[in-house]
């Protein structure tokens, strides 16, 4: 049953008709005393609580209820309502141990999203599928691994696809944040729908408004045309904010804005949009530690962290390495048409026992420069060995002087290179450069460098 504690009868009212109509049991309570006895009595599986609660409008009457319902019952989760002002109380609430918090007037979507997500999060913590019953239940093909951790965070990432719930991702670098939020994305409800991918890292502050909600003509010198912000081009799917703490303090009060209003409007129009989308952000810092320091905004923390999915590293899973290593050599098999392609029982050892500070992706760039410069069918640890080191190569390289060459024609430089040296096979030049093979194909026709269009 969800209780809802308000002293409003008009506001009551209206939650339990919202509640009652979604298929939920809900009951109303007008008072402290009341609530907590109907905490006592009855089997309560979600509070509503009001912190505007009574005559006395600071708020400091909901926030000591807050603190006798987590004292009786800290399993029942607890969503606040708060007036606009309070913002500071519903933070100080979520570190009481508030689930989620929502602003009057409120959204009767979000909330009730919320209040999905918060139920199923419940749901989800008694139980624990394997690797096959997961499989069956969702779309996870993709993501490679057995541990336990990765289990569990595929559970929660599959429970929650559903709901359209907000999911911070952290991890270090390589861990896989950017396959995961395409998971999530593509089991919900969303997937057929646009995934929009925003480095929040890329955007300079000047320009984020224009990026996000985009502009008309003339609304600032530069802006020769219209330009459609990103929430518009993730309108009605997924927006993934990726290296959310790169965000600088005022681009923070934007976004927040945005994601309190659930509105915006597109710079130099006075037209006010709707936004219409999923949230999932994802950095491999520690915002909780950048909130301590004062560099990332709590209260934003907070609006985008009601699911959190954390990324262990690799070398934290090193039986995964031989599972993730197949699944590469597999891929590389059928690429570059090498069917005899294996990894002798040594190099899955030695491979298990590496640091990986780039993880996954470190691992899948060793794997697909080992098998392309050592030509072998059977690859060992004399194979391996020397690839591994390539990164400081990288970093003593001597480069022309300032000035000598532009980027584009070192890139030019480099295409040619390689291309001769895989003897004009497309696939194999595009993947010493780090490149899709039609992304080495534009480049190719942008830079008008002839090829054999028979040899991929
Ligand atoms: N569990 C996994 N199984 C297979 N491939 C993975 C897995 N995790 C990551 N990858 C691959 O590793 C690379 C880096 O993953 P990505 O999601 O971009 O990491 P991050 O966003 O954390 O930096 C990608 O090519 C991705 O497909
Ligand atoms: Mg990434």
């Amino acid at each position: 049953m969800i209780l809802i504690i308000d002293d409003d009868i008009a506001v009551r009212a209206s939650l339990l008709l919202l509640f009652k109509t979604a298929g939920y049991n809900a009951e109303g309570v007008d008072s402290q005393k009341k609530a907590l006895a109907m905490i006592a009595t009855q089997p309560v599986s979600l509070i509503l609580l009001d912190l505007n609660f009574s005559i006395e409008t600071s708020g400091r009457e909901g926030m000591s209820l807050l603190k006798e319902i987590k004292k009786s019952d800290p399993a029942i989760p607890v969503i606040l309502i708060t007036g606009w002002g309070t913002i500071e109380l519903a933070v100080e609430g979520m570190k009481l141990g508030a689930s989620d918090f929502i602003n009057k007037p409120w959204s009767n979507d979000y909330l009730l999203q919320s209040v999905k997500t918060i139920l199923s999060l419940k749901e989800i913590k008694k139980e624990t599928h394997t690797r096959k019953q997961l499989d069956s239940l969702y779309n996870f093909q993709n993501i490679i691994g057995e541990d336990e951790r990765l289990l569990q965070l595929l559970e929660t990432a599959g429970s929650v696809a559903a709901t359209g719930a907000s999911v911070l991702i952290t991890g270090e670098s390589g861990t896989g944040k950017e396959l995961v939020a395409e998971a999530i994305h593509n089991n919900s409800l969303r997937s057929g729908k646009p995934f929009v991918k925003v480095n929040l890292g890329g955007i300079s502050t000047s320009l984020f408004e224009s990026e996000m909600f985009g502009h008309i003509r003339g609304a600032f010198t530069d802006a020769r045309t219209d330009r459609t912000g990103r929430f518009e081009m993730a309108n009605k799917g997924t927006i993934f904010l990726d290296e959310i703490g790169d965000l600088d303090h005022s681009s923070q009060v934007k976004l927040l804005r945005v994601l309190q209003d659930r509105t915006y409007e597109v710079l130099g129009s006075s037209r006010t949009k709707t936004v219409d989308v999923r949230l999932i952000c994802a950095t491999n810092k520690d915002l909780n530690e950048m909130v301590s320091k004062g560099t990332f905004r709590e209260d934003l923390l907070y609006r985008i962290n009601l699911i959190t999915i954390h990324l262990p590293p690799l070398r934290e899973r090193p039986k995964d390495i031989p599972l993730l290593v197949n699944f590469l050599i597999n891929n590389l098999k059928e690429i570059y048409n090498r069917p005899h392609l294996s990894v002798t029982s040594h190099a899955m050892k030695w491979l298990q026992q590496l640091q990986f500070p780039g993880n996954i992706r470190q691992l899948k760039n060793l794997v697909e420069r080992t098998v392309l410069v050592s030509r072998k069918d059977v690859l060992d640890v004399t194979d391996f060995e020397p690839q591994l080191n390539l990164p400081s190569k990288k970093n003593t390289l001597q480069l022309p002087e300032v000035g000598s060459l532009t980027l584009d024609e070192i890139e030019v430089m480099m295409i040619k290179k390689s291309l001769e040296f895989h003897k004009n096979k497309i696939a194999k030049a595009a993947a010493s450069l780090g490149l899709t093979r039609s992304s080495l194909y534009r480049r190719l026709d942008k830079y008008h460098i002839p090829y054999d269009e028979t040899s991929d």
